[in-house]
């Protein structure tokens, strides 16, 4: 690994809180001065048919490899040339999802604002720090809340989060139609709340460390 944080695994216990909508989002708007490998460890292949058929702006090196034990050698061997690898994960209960945890320099860890969901965002962090325990090394965590409304419901999420001792992002992703929308269109507006948000985003990774602020010299973006 190299000296950067260089391994982001988005994950959580169950489908739906906004894993692959993060990942498409980072590596489309990250494309263009880093290079990224995203690594799609969810056999339903939702990030890997977006590459395919979607997506459209600079290089990305998208593979599906929901097999755990070759996804651990490639998030290894991809670690060691990109500036950043993505993983993105389908819930637990799959193999490949610990591994790409286990494999992490950081987590992210996206949740909706039920109380359901800040429960299940509770049991990956857990989850996490176990493996991190287990594996005798740092593997910091954090929520990201997702599809955010201006409602009572987010703000008592983001209380909850705090109560129960859960690390959280400042930054929040709202429910807007532009993420959706990128699923289809392949790109991320660069104008508007959304190309804001996911700004915000990037800034405070970079702030932890989590994304790399240059890509390394010796890279030659293909
Ligand atoms: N912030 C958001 N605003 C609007 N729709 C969203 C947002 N985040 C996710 N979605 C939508 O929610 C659904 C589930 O998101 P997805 O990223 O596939 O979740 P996961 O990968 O965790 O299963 C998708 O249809 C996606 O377009
Ligand atoms: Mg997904």
């Amino acid at each position: 690994m190299g000296v950067f944080m260089s391994v982001l695994t988005i994950a959580s216990s169950k489908g739906g809180p906004g894993k692959t909508t993060v990942c498409q989002a980072l590596a489309a708007s990250l494309a263009g001065e880093l290079r990224i490998v995203a690594l799609d460890a969810d056999p339903t292949q939702a990030l890997s048919r977006w590459a395919t058929n979607a997506y459209e702006g600079p290089p990305v090196e998208v593979l599906a490899e929901p097999d755990e034990t070759r996804l651990a050698h490639l998030i290894a061997s991809k670690a060691d040339t990109a500036d950043l690898v993505l993983v993105d994960t389908a819930g637990f209960g799959n193999r490949a999802a610990t591994v790409a945890m286990t494999s992490a320099d950081a987590v992210l860890v996206p949740s909706l604002s039920g109380e359901a969901d800040v429960t299940e965002a509770e049991k990956t962090i857990r989850l996490v720090e176990g493996l991190a325990r287990a594996a005798r090394r740092e593997i910091p965590v954090r929520v990201l809340l997702n599809r955010v409304r201006r409602t009572t419901l987010a703000r008592h999420a983001a209380a909850e989060l705090k109560a129960a001792g859960l690390p959280r992002l400042a930054a929040t992703l709202s429910d807007l139609v532009a993420y959706g929308e990128m699923t289809y269109s392949g790109r991320l507006s660069a104008s508007g709340q959304s190309a804001a948000e996911v700004a915000a985003l990037i800034a405070e990774l970079r702030e932890l460390g989590w994304i790399p602020v240059f890509a390394l010299q010796q890279h030659v973006i293909p």
